[in-house]
């Protein structure tokens, strides 16, 4: 057994697959990608015991985990991932975009969960190793990606109700594409005034399993209504926005040529979204002011009616930058940019795809080379 330091985390056993997929098999498999099907043929996989530190760090084949019935996880939702992505650069060779954003994250998810702390180095050579293994099943396409899941659950047995002593972390690689089924055409949102998805204090600013479980229920609930996503509102007065299902928002206003984004701020209770931060950056780079601020329901309505407001999209690492074609709520329906993707949503997206796969200068050096 391995012990790893911080300081020295290429310590990797590898461990390959017997058989490995045929290049016809991968053609097969990667024919109609959509999000989050398929699933490569390997996993990094590293144990965390309370003493030990990380140990074990392995690449092996991607496999079914064993858990005792008392794992702690199962029962009181020790449970953290994340979502990046390693792109085929336009040179043939493969990047990730800011890996060290989403293991930040992930530290800052597991310290409200009172777990282990993962160093970022760890965290980014796992996903290097298992990438440079799974190279093959980076698809070739603008718009795909081998989309990486790390993950970290609490697997010490016992129902006791106290933070576990040991913790397993996985990642993995599925090779996607699109993640909406109707690929960037606008989505229909439903403002939920039911449920909350965050209240400060709370788990919304860390990617703990339980927010998304939390959120399936207004999920279903805004499909009953026929819209594609929630709306998420703030807990106290219900009038404020926050997020759309997982992604975050921004809303654009132009007036006399001049293009201006806001996004809800960061008031605890949101994902701090790394394309959102992405998105800011690029912004400005367009020369558009890009801030963050409050916007409520009553501004969003209002300021379509006006045309003040004249596009709003969603942005996550799954689906990059989708537009918000039509709002439903209790009190009424309207429609933004006539329900079309604007032009605002399209440079933004373009742009993103264009940094990711290596098509124009990465000014803001947030691509990491892998191969
Ligand atoms: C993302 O936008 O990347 C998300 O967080 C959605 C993911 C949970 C599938």
């Amino acid at each position: 057994m391995q012990r790893l330091s911080a300081m020295n985390p290429s310590a990797f056993e590898i461990q390959p697959v017997e058989n490995p997929a045929t290049s016809q098999q991968r053609a097969a498999a990667m024919a109609d990608l959509g999000f989050g099907r398929i699933y490569t043929e390997h996993m990094a996989r590293v144990r965390y015991v309370d003493g030990q530190g990380w140990i074990d760090a392995k690449i092996v084949p991607y496999q079914p985990i064993q858990l005792d019935p008392a794992a702690s996880v199962l029962h009181y939702g020790q449970a953290i991932f994340e979502g990046f992505k390693a792109y085929r650069q336009d040179d043939g060779g493969i990047s990730t975009f800011r890996p060290e954003a989403n293991a930040l994250r992930f530290q800052t998810s597991a310290r409200r969960l009172a777990m282990p702390e993962m160093p970022v180095e760890l965290f980014v050579e796992a996903a290097d190793l298992l990438i440079r293994q799974e190279n093959e099943w980076v698809p070739p396409n603008v718009g795909e990606s081998l989309y990486l899941r790390p993950l970290m659950i609490a697997t010490e047995a016992g129902l006791g109700v106290r933070p576990a002593k040991e913790y397993l972390f996985l990642l993995f690689g599925s090779p996607s594409g699109a993640y909406f089924p109707r690929g960037i055409k606008p989505v229909s949102v439903w403002i939920s005034t039911e449920y909350i998805r965050a209240a400060p204090g709370g788990t919304g600013h860390t990617k703990c399993a339980g927010n998304y479980a939390a959120s399936l229920v207004a999920q279903r609930s805004a499909k009953e209504k026929g819209c594609d996503q929630v709306v998420w509102l703030d807990a106290f007065q219900r009038k404020y926005v926050e997020e759309m299902g997982g992604m975050n928002l921004f809303f654009v206003y132009t007036n006399g040529g001049k293009t201006k984004i806001v996004t809800p701020a960061l008031t605890g209770s949101l994902l701090p979204g790394v394309t959102r931060d992405s998105i800011l950056a690029i912004a400005r780079d367009f020369g558009w002011e890009a801030t963050e601020g409050t916007i409520s329901v009553e501004d969003w309505k209002r300021d379509v009616e006006t045309g003040a407001l004249s596009e709003v999209f969603a942005c996550g690492t799954a689906a990059v930058v989708t537009p918000v074609g039509e709002v439903k709520s209790k009190d009424g329906d309207f429609l933004i940019h006539g329900g079309e993707t604007g032009p605002v949503a399209t440079k933004v997206r373009e742009q993103l795809l264009a940094i990711q796969h290596g098509q124009v200068a990465d000014s803001h050096g947030w691509m990491h080379r892998v191969l």
